[in-house]
């Protein structure tokens, strides 16, 4: 099976082509072990980050992320279909019937998504894929529509279904692809044993998730207000550094660690001791706030600060997320540990958790570093795992949409 994944729920326009071969049982107790024989192969996989054209406004604009969603969109689709088999072509009659009739169905209010159809002749070229995934949710709701509009139009020209995808169930799937494989050659999904525990840590979620199998997750905690991600970004906005702030952090931080800086200051440790898995990281962002505006009334608001404080603040996430995730291991006594999401590239993160996995002998599985943030090649395989269902149902952006 080939599909083609579709990724618009933030500011990451992304799309993949992947082919997938043998067999992955949903019946199967969900597992992905010994006994199925699915493999996959990425074609190519292309992420368009808008984070530059966000940064002067600290942070991700929505309708910008709208706008420049739709123009990104048809340029990567023709980079990625290029040299790419076609099925067959689509006559100029029946592309203006399906065009009209989408015109109706479909309310775009996206000029610019809109250009780029109504003049990209690739798309009367029918490329050899089964199927379209695409992110339905969770994400901000503009930018998801702009996706599915697209893969809704593809689908309807091309006559191939669309399957849609739950961001966060990619951020999952994502992990167990092999990290050194080069595009192209085909490779097994990781073997894992469930229940499995997922930590998801991004921009916007924060959520301990426990797994019976590809597809049967339950929430076990989430943030009660800021994302882990959103936190890093905010601290990096009070300390001056670009958006998006988390790599900047951290690199702050391990400036210190090196220096051998020792933090002035002590910050909280959110719900440490709370007896649930539920997170909170707005407090601590406040706390690095009101320290740094103290530092600044004094003068002490240095580069050494600067490091000091996002060694503390680092630190601080680091104990709150190794501290919750290992409980969550022992009591629901996890085979397997995953972690995904944008803020699992975070080293200090990495390293913590895998001493972790250690320390309980159970394996984590981590994405590799290129594929930790958004992008389309885990909703294609997401798509991939779940299969076209026999029937196709309306879509709509599902800004909120859970596991
Ligand atoms: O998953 P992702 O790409 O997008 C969302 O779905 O939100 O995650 C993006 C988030 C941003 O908040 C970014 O600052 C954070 O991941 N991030 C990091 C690091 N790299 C990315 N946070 C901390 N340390 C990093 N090295
Ligand atoms: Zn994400």
């Amino acid at each position: 099976m080939t599909i083609l994944g579709i990724e618009t729920s933030c500011d990451e326009t992304a799309l993949a082509l992947i082919e997938t071969r043998g067999q992955f049982s949903l019946g199967n107790n969900h597992a992905l072990d010994e006994k199925n024989n699915f493999e996959c192969r990425v074609i190519d996989s292309l992420v368009h980050s808008q984070a530059e054209l966000h940064s002067a406004y600290g942070g991700v604009y929505p309708s910008l992320a709208k706008r420049e969603h739709g123009k990104n969109l048809i340029p990567l689709l023709a980079k990625i279909l290029d040299g790419f088999d076609t099925r067959e072509e689509i006559s100029e009659d029946e592309f203006a019937r399906k065009m009209s009739e989408l015109q109706k169905e479909i309310s775009l209010t996206n000029p610019d998504l809109e250009q780029s159809i109504a003049h990209a002749d690739l798309l009367k070229k029918i490329p050899k894929i089964d199927a379209i995934a695409v992110t339905e949710g969770p994400g901000l709701e503009p930018t998801l529509w702009v996706g599915i509009n697209f893969a809704r139009i593809l689908g309807t020209l091309w006559n191939v279904p669309v399957i849609p995808i739950n961001h966060m169930e990619g951020h999952i799937v994502g992990s167990l692809l092999e990290s050194d494989i080069a595009r192209g050659n085909w490779q097994e999904l990781k073997k894992i044993k469930f229940p499995a525990l997922a930590l998801l840590i991004s921009g916007g979620h924060t959520e301990l998730v426990k797994i019976d199998g590809i597809g049967r997750y339950k929430i076990l905690g989430q943030t009660k207000d800021d994302a882990v991600g959103e936190a890093f970004d905010k601290v990096a906005r009070i300390l001056g550094l670009p958006y998006p702030g988390g790599p900047h952090v951290s690199e702050l931080a391990q400036k210190a660690e090196e220096e051998g800086i020792i933090p002035e200051i002590k910050l909280p440790r959110p719900m440490l001791r709370s007896n649930n898995y539920d997170f909170s990281f707005s407090g601590l962002k406040t706390a690095v706030l009101y320290a740094t505006q103290k530092a600044q009334k004094e003068e002490k608001f240095t580069e050494s600060y600067k490091k000091g404080i996002a060694l503390e603040f680092e630190r601080a996430v680091v104990e709150v997320l190794e501290s919750k995730t290992g409980s969550a291991i022992e009591e629901i006594s996890a085979q397997s540990l995953i972690v995904g999401g944008g803020v699992s590239a975070n080293l200090a993160i990495r390293n913590h958790l895998g001493k972790l996995a250690d320390r309980f002998r159970i394996p984590l599985f981590l994405p590799s570093r290129h594929i930790s943030g958004d992008n389309a090649l885990m909703i294609a395989l997401v798509g991939a795992l779940h299969g076209i269902s026999a029937e196709q149902r309306p879509m709509r952006a599902q800004g909120t949409k859970r596991l």
